[in-house]
């Protein structure tokens, strides 16, 4: 009878204990406040303040300062905040500044690579904690890349050549490239040889000279140039160079012998000593991108995209790995013609600031 009893009590302190454990386990299993009011990570609520995370190559050129600054406009006027890094051409660097930004829990990442290759590293460890990436102005090849917003750069090429082919239908070309580690130096590339190459076909057109410019640095493209020069006993008749900054040490080199001014230069961006040295008559183009119409662009689909709002259809860009949506914009040629209807009304650079005028 004794043992009936014990048994008895052992059998109800089991069911006790089963009972207690099986109320703590649906405890457990249900989501806290946190989990439930939360959304994921890339889908961040409205209520919150969308963060965007911005990594750049670099500040070496006077456009990425505008870049920094109007996206910072951009982004915090449609009510979302960003936290800017630049890695000074640095591959590791920039590599370990957006792990920095992906750890501090953006709901989004933004990049410029600066190499087009190794930053892929950066949207696969992106993704691994469920952020979106973004490619700004320059595309990263072979990630999966989530979209690609730039100017068409392959027209910015094709701009620069039909520029210098009609002030130059005949003659010696220098081709000054931008880095090799950059997609946009060789978009760039391909539209100058879309309009060059039938041309060269002809027997007009001679490239007497072709080098990728390291790091975009003008010190490269100064080099480039006096070797340019040198190897053609200075028979050249007009330059294309990836960019303004390169197109600054190529007329550096120019002016060393005496023919700034006397061979039509090409570049890009429309910096301010670029628009300087066309109404002076040192560069004879460049290529305006308007860059807050890309700052504006770039910041509404970064803060779509963080909601996990779709952005619609774009035109797709293979990057050796996918078709990327992309978002192009159109890029504005440059001479001493159209300089004021279009750097100098759009406000880019002001008219004093161009023609260097002094208390207008
Ligand atoms: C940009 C140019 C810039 C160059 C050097 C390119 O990817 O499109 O605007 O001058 O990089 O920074």
């Amino acid at each position: 009878m004794r043992q009936i009893l014990i048994k008895g009590r052992l059998l109800l302190l089991a069911l006790v204990f089963m009972f207690i454990a099986s109320a703590c386990a649906k405890e457990v299993a249900k989501p806290t406040k946190e989990e439930r009011i939360s959304p994921p990570q890339s889908e961040a609520s409205t209520n919150e303040k969308i963060k965007i995370g911005f990594s750049m190559d670099t500040l070496q050129e006077e456009r990425w300062l505008r870049d920094r600054d109007l996206f910072k406009e951009s982004v915090e006027a449609l009510g979302a905040e960003v936290v800017i890094m630049a890695a000074n051409g640095d591959d590791a660097l920039q590599i370990s500044q957006a792990e920095t930004l992906i750890s501090q829990g953006v709901d989004l990442l933004i990049l410029v690579p600066h190499n087009a290759e190794s930053t892929a590293t950066i949207v696969h460890k992106a993704h691994l904690a469920g952020i979106k990436v973004i490619a700004y102005d320059r595309l990263v090849k072979n990630a999966d890349i989530d979209l690609y917003v730039s100017f068409d750069n392959e027209k910015v090429g094709e701009m620069q050549a039909k520029a210098m082919t009609k002030l130059v239908p005949k003659g010696n070309y220098v081709f000054i490239g931008g880095a090799i580690t950059d997609n946009n130096a060789h978009l760039l590339k391909k539209g100058v040889f879309n309009v060059l190459q039938p041309l060269i076909e002809k027997g007009d057109i001679k490239i007497v000279y072709d080098q990728w410019t390291k790091d975009w640095l003008p010190a490269n493209a100064l080099a480039n140039m006096q070797s340019a020069l040198k190897a053609n006993g200075n028979q050249i008749d007009a330059v294309i160079a990836a960019n303004d900054a390169t197109a600054g040490g190529v007329i550096q080199a120019l002016m060393e012998q005496g023919l700034a001014g006397k061979v039509p230069v090409a570049g890009q961006d429309a910096e301010l000593a670029a628009a300087q040295r066309i109404v002076e008559g040192t560069q004879s183009m460049t290529v305006y991108k308007p860059i807050k119409a890309l700052t504006d662009e770039a910041a509404r689909l970064a803060v779509a995209l963080a909601k996990g709002e779709t952005v619609g259809e774009y035109q797709k860009v293979n990057n050796g790995k996918i078709e990327v949506p992309s978002f192009l914009l159109s890029p504005i040629a440059v001479d001493q013609l159209n300089i004021d209807d279009t750097i100098i009304a759009d406000g880019f650079h002001s008219r004093q600031d161009v023609y260097k005028l002094s208390g207008e």
